[in-house]
């Protein structure tokens, strides 16, 4: 019997970057992040004797994977195995797999496919094996996790935070929800200045982190003080604190990104061009912050007060792609 899942991206708002083991994506810091009400990600996954992976693209047509995106899969799909025999179950899961991805993710615009595909398959694996072995979230939050590691906090509604831990077990760090969906309806107006293919991805950008000279004290400011701060500041609805963390972090994980070795630039003159002109729209009191992960394309958070004016903003770019979203529910198992 075949089972189909749906994800979303997440954005974070305190950024996972660099691992502590990279073969099995344990990362070296905690994160925290709001899942995205869509562009939804469907996944179908059925027996088969070997991996096949069919991919569409919006329009339905068959995308062409590259081996390293097989690759990625089959890792992902070895990688489950050994979770699950560690779990004591190594024969829930099927020898192989057919899966055909529905993406309505535009590609290359910045947003967190790899989460929302990785968290949509966790959640189709679990309901796969659901008779054999019933995973809780934390356990399907470390299935997505292996395959990319935001996307362990796609499997939850609203606010969640993929917690590090310590150690080399493969389930040594999980993710998990601080507030769900109904909490506090924040929006993401993302503004995509690019559509190029990024030169390097966010899989071989973890590996640098360790080269920066600011990586351990970017480490040690989300331990000791930032990601508690962000996760108070949703909390309590402070949007004023919230901007605070999230745009320190932003730029600090930029920061790591630019004095590593090799150099990561991601952000271009129109990025810095959209945060200058928002801190001014800041500097007139709206509630609105941005973050960037690894592209230029900014996302813009802001309370329903401000989404009005801050869509407005957007839609006055030229040559930007501009799309919207809202927190919404985590990973779910269609019928
Ligand atoms: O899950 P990955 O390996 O694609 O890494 C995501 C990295 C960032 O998007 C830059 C930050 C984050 O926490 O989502």
């Amino acid at each position: 019997m075949s089972i189909t899942a749906q994800a979303t991206p997440n954005i974070a708002l305190i950024k996972y970057w660099g691992n502590r083991n990279n073969d099995l994506r344990l990362p070296a810091g905690d994160s925290f992040s709001m899942t995205l009400d869509q562009p939804v990600v469907e996944i179908t996954v059925d027996h088969s004797p070997t991996l096949v992976v069919d991919s569409y693209e919006m329009d339905g047509t068959l995308k062409i994977l590259t081996e390293k995106h097989i690759t990625r899969f089959q890792k992902h799909l070895d990688l489950t195995k050994k979770y699950l025999t560690k779990l004591g179950k190594a024969q829930a899961i099927p020898e192989s797999v057919k899966l055909s991805i529905r993406s309505k993710i535009p590609p290359s615009i910045g947003l967190a496919s790899s989460a929302a595909v990785f968290g949509c398959l966790a959640k189709a694996y679990s309901g796969l094996i659901e008779k054999e072995i019933a995973l809780d979230l934390r356990q399907q939050s470390v299935i997505g996790r292996l395959g990319s590691g935001s996307a362990a906090r796609s499997l939850y509604g609203g606010y969640a935070a993929l917690w590090a831990k310590s150690g080399d077990e493969i389930d040594s760090s999980y993710s998990e929800q601080i507030a769900d969906e109904n909490h506090w309806n924040l929006h993401d107006i993302i503004i995509v200045p690019s559509h190029e293919e990024k030169k390097v991805g966010s899989t071989e950008g973890h590996a640098t982190a360790w080269s920066s000279p600011h990586y351990e004290k970017r480490l040690e400011a989300i331990r000791t003080r930032r990601q508690q701060e962000c996760i108070d500041a949703v909390l309590k609805h402070d949007f004023e604190k919230l901007q605070a963390v999230v745009e320190e972090d932003a730029l600090d994980m930029h920061n790591v990104m630019m004095t590593s070795t090799p150099s990561l630039k991601y952000l271009t003159d129109e990025t810095y061009r959209i945060m200058d002109e928002i801190d001014e729209l800041k500097g007139n009191g709206l509630e609105v912050l941005y973050t960037m992960d690894a592209g230029p394309t900014v996302h813009l958070f802001c309370t329903d007060a401000a989404r009005a004016q801050v869509v407005d903003y957007a839609k006055s770019q030229k040559n930007c792609t501009i799309f919207e979203a809202k927190v919404g529910p985590g990973a779910c198992i269609l019928l």
